[in-house]
């Protein structure tokens, strides 16, 4: 956060915090100990505050600590896009509970901040468009910039999905399409490349889809960018070996989410359509979107740290028939 900016008004999930007795602290102690609030749930006043320490002066879990040349008594971090729901939620909520403090970003606060009290090592809200290039780049200055934690990963999920075929997609599709799903993924490791090379290492895993290794159906401009996300993943990983940054793409197959309109179905109506869906996959069902979360958090974290460049399919076994 640069010096001077009130915690408050650049981090507007923390204004849901409730002020208590401690208003008199520091902008740093103030920042950690709302989150730790956030983290506790929904008694604010009764939960644990460090209104009296400052934030590198806490002890931390041996697995809680980072290992690297930024800050190795900094509790690490990730950094989590389209965290508000679906397979963004569900990996904000697997990292957690691995000991992770999490950057949630999105654009629905409401539904971030829900996410954030299921977060129980901490949490902390980035609202933004990731279209908008200005703001993302701020709010990604405030997140390396807090310095109270270590960022060992970043999570590219957010992602929007819309049906067309290349005689009907217009120009604003295929660039919506390529701003969301590409470009806001690459702004954002373009920002933490220098971040990551001061601190010895960092890992990035893309989130892209079964379409972006074979398309199906009248997806093209969706297909393609997923495509182009593969891609540049092992890109990633070549530029990125050299400095310990490892980079690793999630291929999801058919997982129920928001993202797809028989979500909101009635229960009946969408029993029946997930047990048709499901019958066509070899496993028998799709996908949850704990399933990818537990494979998101396998690539990011240091389970995973002899692997780069790699694109693992999560699908319930779809990409075989
Ligand atoms: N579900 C599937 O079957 C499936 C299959 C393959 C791949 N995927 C991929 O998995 C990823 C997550 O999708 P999901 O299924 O979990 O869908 P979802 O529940 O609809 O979540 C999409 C997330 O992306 C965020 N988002 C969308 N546009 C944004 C923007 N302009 N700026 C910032 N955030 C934005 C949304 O947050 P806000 O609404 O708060 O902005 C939301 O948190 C996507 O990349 C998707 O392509 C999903």
């Amino acid at each position: 956060m640069p010096a001077g900016t009130p915690a408050s008004s650049a981090w507007p999930g923390l204004k849901m915090a409730e002020k208590g007795p401690e208003d008199q602290k520091t902008d740093k102690e103030e920042l950690y100990s709302d989150r730790r609030r956030f983290a506790h749930g929904h008694n604010f006043s009764s939960a644990p505050t460090f209104a009296t320490i400052s934030p590198v002066q806490i002890h931390l879990r041996s697995d809680e600590v980072g290992v690297g040349v930024r800050g190795s008594n900094l509790k690490k971090a990730v950094l989590i896009t389209g965290a508000s729901s679906g397979i963004g939620a569900a990996t904000a909520i697997e990292f957690s509970k691995n000991g992770y403090f999490v950057y949630l970003m999105g654009r629905n606060k409401e539904r971030l901040q829900d996410v954030a009290l299921k977060c129980r090592s901490g949490a902390s809200i980035v609202s933004c468009d990731l279209s908008d290039e200005a703001a993302l780049n701020k709010r990604l200055g405030e997140v390396m910039g807090a310095k109270i934690h270590r960022v060992e990963c970043v999570v590219n999920n957010a992602g929007i999905y819309e049906s067309n075929t290349t005689e009907s997609g217009s120009d604003e599709l295929w660039s919506r399409q390529f701003e969301v799903n590409m470009l806001g993924p690459l702004r954002i490791v373009r920002a933490f490349f220098p971040y990551f090379k001061e601190q010895g290492g960092g890992s990035i895993v893309n989130i892209s889809s079964t379409l972006g290794l074979r398309p199906q159906g009248p997806t093209s401009a969706y297909s393609a960018v997923k495509a182009a996300l593969v891609n540049w993943t092992e890109s990633l990983a070549l530029e990125g070996g050299p400095l310990n940054i490892r980079a690793n793409c999630v291929c999801p197959g058919l997982v129920d989410t928001p993202i797809h309109q028989f979500h909101a179905l009635p229960e009946d109506q969408k029993k029946a359509t997930l047990d048709k869906m499901g019958g066509l996959q070899p496993l028998g069902r799709i996908g949850k979107p704990e399933d990818i979360a537990r494979a998101v958090y396998f690539l990011g974290s240091d389970l995973s740290s002899w692997t780069t460049g790699a694109v693992l399919s999560v699908d319930g076994g779809i990409n075989l028939t």
